[in-house]
């Protein structure tokens, strides 16, 4: 967590509203595999990181509330009681979703103001909108004393997502950025909504994140597209989510789908598994295993599940090409954003500079490196 961006929310409070904020920082998320599984029911092996959305809060007695996004340089004055999603693609339904799906479980706040600033690279499939949304439910639970739970907290960011901003997310990223544990990832159920630390120690080996740097537009559509192919499967195989599925299950009903929804449906029963598998590979320290697993997870993404790019691609076939990279694969939601690369440490700076050129070769624009602790999850900054 970075000191200087929670200093900055804290005076940029101060200096603003005349009054000593609450401080609290929300990690953003890696995913070392299991992607698009959440909303199947599945498995996924999230971890929050060390960049995140640092906020200050307060009460406030102006008769309104104000948000202000210090990143985007914009702030936004709203009344509790007249709250409508503002135009598709504004920061602000982040806030505004939050406070709504609060209101509609009953429980009473009042005015605040809030300040906010992120290090999370926009776009680069970290997760920055659910540590944002996080950073404000944990922050109203505070101010006032509303007694939700960590889990009633990340199903209110989740919804904020889904009727404010539109994306029919699965429960992952919220989960992860509210109950990251410091060195650790999280085999986490999506089912039961419970998880299973494992210690992240790869010794000679490390993750590395490569972001391209890109974000394809309809990305968001084709985000829901997806689910509601996964769902339709599902109710046609009379099973609530994929999770309850085999492959033997799927192929009895292959006559009824089309080709392409049958291979996303596979590619989900298939990356449940292999996000099971990976995490006995990670209890028996065989990385060979789990670096073929993400390689197998990529390509899954690529050619079935088709939520990869040309720049994503690129990027895990030239981790292919080096014998120190275990594994490689796009990370989250798709169409953009970062491979994550399984490597050795003693390779990661020379592999790092081999890509920048040959990417900038390519696509002629730059892609970036980042290396990420695992981190605690949403907390209040003392
Ligand atoms: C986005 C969503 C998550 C998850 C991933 C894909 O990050 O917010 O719920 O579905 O995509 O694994």
């Amino acid at each position: 967590m970075s000191t200087k961006l929670i200093n900055e929310v804290k005076s940029s409070f101060k200096s603003t509203f005349k009054k000593d904020p609450l401080l609290i920082f929300s990690p953003g998320r890696i995913n070392i595999i299991g992607e698009h599984t959440d909303y199947n029911g599945g498995f996924v092996f999230p971890a929050a990181v060390d960049k995140g959305i640092a906020a200050a809060i307060q009460k406030s007695d102006a008769g309104h509330s104000t948000a202000i996004a210090l990143d985007l340089d914009s702030a936004i004055e709203f009344e509790l009681d007249k709250l409508k999603p503002s135009k598709e693609g504004s920061w602000e339904n982040y806030v505004f979703g939050v406070v709504a799906e609060i209101q509609n479980r009953n429980k009473v706040i009042g005015d605040f103001n809030i300040v906010l600033k992120g290090d999370i690279p926009a776009g680069s499939g970290m997760s920055s909108s659910a540590a944002l949304e996080n950073s404000v439910v944990f922050g109203l639970n505070e101010l006032f004393d509303l007694s939700l739970t960590k889990t009633e907290m990340i199903l209110i960011s989740q919804k904020a997502e889904h009727n404010y901003v539109g994306v029919n997310c699965g429960i992952m990223d919220q989960y992860a950025s509210m109950f990251g544990i410091k060195n650790n990832a999280l085999l986490l159920d999506c089912r039961t909504i419970e998880s299973k630390p494992y210690e992240i120690d790869f010794k000679d080996h490390q993750l590395m994140l490569i972001n391209t740097n890109v974000k394809h537009s309809l990305s968001d559509s084709a985000y829901n597209d997806r689910r509601s192919a996964c769902e339709s499967v599902a109710a046609l195989l009379k099973v609530a989510t994929l999770r309850d599925a085999s492959e033997e299950d799927l192929e009895k009903v292959m006559d009824k789908i089309t080709p392409e929804n049958y291979q996303k449906a596979l590619y989900v029963i298939q990356e449940i598994d292999r996000t099971q598998k990976a995490a006995k590979a990670i209890e028996n320290n065989d990385l060979e295993t789990l670096g073929a697993l993400i390689y197998a997870s990529h390509n899954g993404l690529q050619h079935q599940y088709k939520v990869s790019c040309e720049e994503l691609d690129f990027l895990v076939a030239q981790a292919k090409k080096n014998k120190k990279v275990l594994g490689a694969r796009m990370m989250g939601g798709g169409f953009g954003g970062c491979t994550i690369n399984l490597i050795a440490k003693s390779e990661a700076k020379a592999f790092a500079d081999s890509v920048a050129i040959s990417y900038k070769n390519k696509f002629n624009k730059e892609c970036s490196v980042y290396f990420v602790e695992l981190s605690d999850g949403t907390h209040i900054v003392q």
